[in-house]
């Protein structure tokens, strides 16, 4: 279990006042606050070993990069993945972009299937709905159950696709997808997965080999690391046969006016300066993770998800979307409650300082499938506790007594 107590002691920011009120944080699915143990290697890094990675030979140049491998190796065995399979990117979004950019133009032909599922994040969706309209393929969208769940009926848009794009937990219904059963569906059909993995990451052990994904995407700054930097894991295999996404310094062994000879992987997906600070911090953030134990983050997220659940449904008239089953998904909870507006239930909110987030969540398509109207959503990490629910309850309370 994890001790919270301690925990919040290392992140500066939960020290703060918000309109005169203690900060409580729960748009941890937009993004985690940092411990400063992160922060501190930021810091580290430009006080003591800033230079430019892969391109000098003095002192400086080979301390960042060896600081900068070695990140790479921390993400690597974080996720069970070789180091040279993993691309640093500047977010999931630039990830899930690479792969249509370059797997998807390269092997996705006219009359070809993408699919995806109506669950997606935008980052994970609008990729796929452009290469489909370039290419003239067929984007197969899976729809959801309005438990929030894909239903099996809609797995043959997996079997009969060349490419398949999936949310491991989805950002609005918390909903964790059998990404592996997926896999092994896109596999036994000659096609490939690229999982969008930026809620799942954070929260639960992932194992990539385990998985079988082709493709897995993530983010930096919702698992304790700075803004700016994304990870996109893929077989070796497959990235050695894809052309580059973006071309310059780097990602080239050999300039010629006749032509060039690309780098290997990963540097051939690493053009131009890299995020060298933002690496190292997810390095740290990779660290302290590891050392809580990611089964421990698990853990204090389901029995934190338990108690919300429960606490919310006790809210009359409150609709709470995806599955109830706390094992079933992540720490991300979506509700409405009618005649009361997200926008305005987050901004009450936000006077007795609780930050919570409202909208479409970059997830619009789910929404309209769902029938339903931008939603409030609370969304945990390692330092919130059972006490912060119970504060957050009587309010969302008060305010949809005074609003009606
Ligand atoms: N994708 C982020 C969220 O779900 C921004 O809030």
């Amino acid at each position: 279990m994890l001790n919270t107590e301690e925990i919040r002691k290392d992140f500066p920011i939960l020290k703060r006042k918000i309109n005169g009120h203690p900060l409580v944080y729960l748009d941890n699915g937009a993004t985690s606050q940092k411990p400063i143990q992160v922060i501190n290697s930021i810091v580290d890094y430009y006080e003591n070993h800033n230079a430019n990675v892969h391109r000098g030979v003095h002192t400086l140049s080979a301390e960042a990069t060896e600081m900068y491998e070695e990140a790479r190796k921390k993400v690597a065995k974080f996720i069970n993945a070789e180091p040279e399979e993993i691309i640093f990117t500047k977010n999931a979004s630039e990830a899930l972009n690479l792969v249509a950019y370059t797997y998807g133009d390269s092997f996705i032909s006219q009359g070809d299937s993408i699919a995806t599922s109506i669950m997606e994040h935008h980052s994970g969706f609008i990729p796929w709905q452009v290469l489909a309209k370039k290419k003239n393929a067929t984007l197969e969208v899976m729809n959801v159950t309005k438990e929030g769940e894909i239903p099996e009926s809609e797995y043959s848009k997996i079997s009969k696709s060349k490419l398949t794009s999936i949310v491991h937990a989805s950002n609005v219904l918390g909903t964790i997808n059998p990404v592996k059963e997926f896999a092994k569906l896109a596999h036994e059909n000659e096609g490939v997965i690229l999982v969008d993995g930026s809620q799942s990451v954070p929260h639960l052990p992932v194992d990539v080999k385990d998985l079988d994904c082709d493709f897995f995407a993530f983010t930096g700054h919702k698992m304790l690391g700075p803004t700016g930097i994304g990870v996109l894991y893929g077989k070796k295999e497959l990235l050695e046969k894809m052309p580059p996404f973006l071309y310059g310094g780097e990602m080239v062994v050999d300039a010629k006016v006749e032509g060039c000879k690309w780098n290997e992987i990963p540097h051939k997906f690493e053009a131009g300066t890299p995020n060298m600070a933002g690496t190292i911090g997810l390095g740290a953030a990779i660290d302290y993770l590891n050392n809580l134990g990611m089964e421990n983050v698990r853990a204090h997220e389901v029995e934190l998800l338990s108690h919300a659940t429960k606490a919310l449904l006790e809210i009359e008239g409150l609709e709470l979307y995806g599955p109830k089953d706390p094992t079933q998904r992540t720490g991300v909870l979506t509700f409405n409650i009618p005649g009361l507006s997200s926008i305005d239930l987050s901004s009450f909110m936000d006077e007795y300082g609780f930050a919570i987030r409202s909208g479409f969540h970059c997830a619009q398509p789910v929404h309209e499938a769902l029938g339903i109207l931008p939603s409030a959503r609370i969304s945990f990490y390692i330092y919130n506790t059972k006490e912060e629910i119970d504060a957050l309850i009587p309010k969302i309370k008060e305010v949809r007594k005074a609003m009606s």
